[in-house]
């Protein structure tokens, strides 16, 4: 494999004018290849070059697995829980053991950074998440952050230089697990004030401050009001965002295509309702004297559908994924309901259109229904992100020259890169992963389209780290 890969890096750097610079003594990808010394004996020597070293990060993956609150298979990691800071101590030595500088923000992000020979231009940066919700797997997003700093190494081994930066981000709490807050690192590092301001005040359900847990890992030391707004980062401080992670779907396994080029992320929005009616015996109250709270939150689920269907694309979702009455005894009409909405689309029109939608007929059966809609709040409401033009081609020219079938897809499920695109070029590279489990201990990917995957992502990074 070794000697296929020197000659595709030299591909790559054939297009981008062999990277001129003016240190000659510097060893660069192109001297390494033999694309301007065809007699640099490098070239022959490819045994220890170039190779994904799978057998290396499978046993990372396993090792990072073992640090979790439930036992083997499943995995538990939640933000700032001691399972999480050994997690975290572990990768940032894998960063230093592969001479990256690390740097820490206030809420946990960890950056890996690998300097360019034009340092000052804005950096390529990739990565994930390694928290994991309760009692799930070892892959969501540990494939992103170990398998990217696999990428570096490969890279490295390979004798290439950069010449925009690298980077390897670790973003605190994508899952929402703890404070109710998903993609938390990225939805801050992209500057958002609401955040800043929310997070002074944000609190989990042992009510313990996000603050007195970020200090309790070591992190938000400082005592300055600009806490949180310090870890904002400016609109082209990266040149390109680029994340690896499992499909969390089964296109690619049913299809068995290796690497999905992802196009688009679909935008979120959920919505949290409660309506409060007038409860009762029963039997003792009769049907036309009744303001039932549950029968509210049920029509409520069907509009959800009826809204999401009535758009036309197999693009809009809807899901209710919780719905609780009160007091939730078989004799007693319910006086609260509370439910919890989750709707998607990647057209972000279409998706408002169906969150107003929703809030219209909360409105009308409350109405109806006599029952008071105590609460309809949008939690979320996030744009869609689309890919970047020049990431995508890239991604696909790497894995054309590595002979690896690939498609170009559409996310479903929403990563932190989404919150990436707002400041960044973005792309993302999925493999397969078994029947599309994900969030159960079931998750698996198989070392190949790992290894598959790690191969686009260095090339890429390489790639584009020229541009
Ligand atoms: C949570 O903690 C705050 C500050 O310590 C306290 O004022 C508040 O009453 C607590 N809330 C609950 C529900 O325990
Ligand atoms: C891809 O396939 C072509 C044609 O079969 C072959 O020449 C080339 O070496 C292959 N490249 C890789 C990376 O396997
Ligand atoms: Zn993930």
């Amino acid at each position: 494999m070794a000697p296929v890969l020197l000659v595709l890096l030299l591909f790559i750097s054939s297009s981008s004018a062999a990277g001129k610079h003016e240190d000659p003594t510097r060893k660069t990808m192109e001297e390494f290849s033999g694309f301007q010394s065809p007699a640099n004996p490098f070239v022959s020597d490819s045994s220890n070059s170039l190779f994904v070293d799978i057998e290396s990060l499978q046993r990372q993956i396993d090792e990072l697995s073992t640090f979790s609150d439930t036992p083997a298979p499943t995995v538990t990691r939640i933000l700032f829980s001691d399972k999480d800071v050994l997690a975290r101590k572990y990768i940032k030595s894998i960063m230093c053991q592969l001479g990256l500088s690390v740097r820490e923000d206030a809420v946990g992000n960890i950056f890996a950074r690998w300097e360019g020979y034009e340092a000052e231009l804005p950096a390529v940066a990739t990565g994930s998440h390694i928290d994991a919700i309760p009692y799930s797997g070892k892959y969501d997003g540990v494939v992103g952050v170990l398998g990217a700093l696999e990428a570096i190494s490969v890279l490295k081994r390979s004798g290439f230089q950069p010449k925009r930066s690298l980077e390897v981000i670790l973003f605190t709490s994508e899952e929402p697990t703890r404070f109710g807050i998903s993609c938390l690192g990225s939805r801050l590092l992209v500057g958002s004030e609401q955040l800043s301001e929310g997070l002074k005040e944000a609190v989990d359900g042992q009510n313990t401050s996000f603050l007195d847990a970020a200090r309790s890992a070591g992190y938000a030391e400082d005592q300055e009001d600009n806490l949180f707004s310090s870890v904002f980062l400016k609109k082209g401080h990266y040149f390109a965002f680029l994340e690896l992670h499992i499909e969390q779907g089964p296109i690619l396994e049913e299809e068995g295509v290796s690497i999905g080029i992802v196009t688009a992320i679909a935008a979120p929005a959920s919505i949290k309702v409660d309506f409060e009616g007038g409860g009762g015996h029963a039997g003792a109250v009769l049907m036309p004297a009744r303001n039932d709270a549950g029968l509210a939150a049920a029509e409520l689920a069907l509009a959800v559908e009826r809204h999401v269907l009535a758009s036309g694309s197999v693009d809009s979702v809807g899901t209710i994924g919780i719905l609780e009455l009160h007091p939730g005894a078989v004799n007693s009409i319910p006086s609260k309901s509370h439910l919890e909405i989750d709707t998607r689309d990647i057209d972000e029109e279409r998706r408002n259109k169906i969150v107003s939608g929703i809030h219209q007929s909360a409105v009308e059966i409350a109405e109806r229904r006599r029952v008071k809609l105590s609460s309809f709040k949008i939690v979320n409401q996030d744009p869609p992100a689309s890919s970047d033009e020049l990431v995508i081609n890239a991604m696909e020219m790497v894995s054309q020259k590595l002979n690896l079938t690939h498609k170009l897809m559409i996310s479903r499920a929403y990563h932190d890169s989404l919150f990436m695109a707002r400041i960044s070029r973005m792309g993302m590279i999925f493999i397969p992963c078994f029947k599309g489990f994900s969030h159960k201990p079931e998750e698996y990917a198989s070392p190949v389209d790992i290894a598959n995957g790690v191969k686009v992502l260095a090339l890429t990074l390489a790639k584009l780290s020229l541009e």
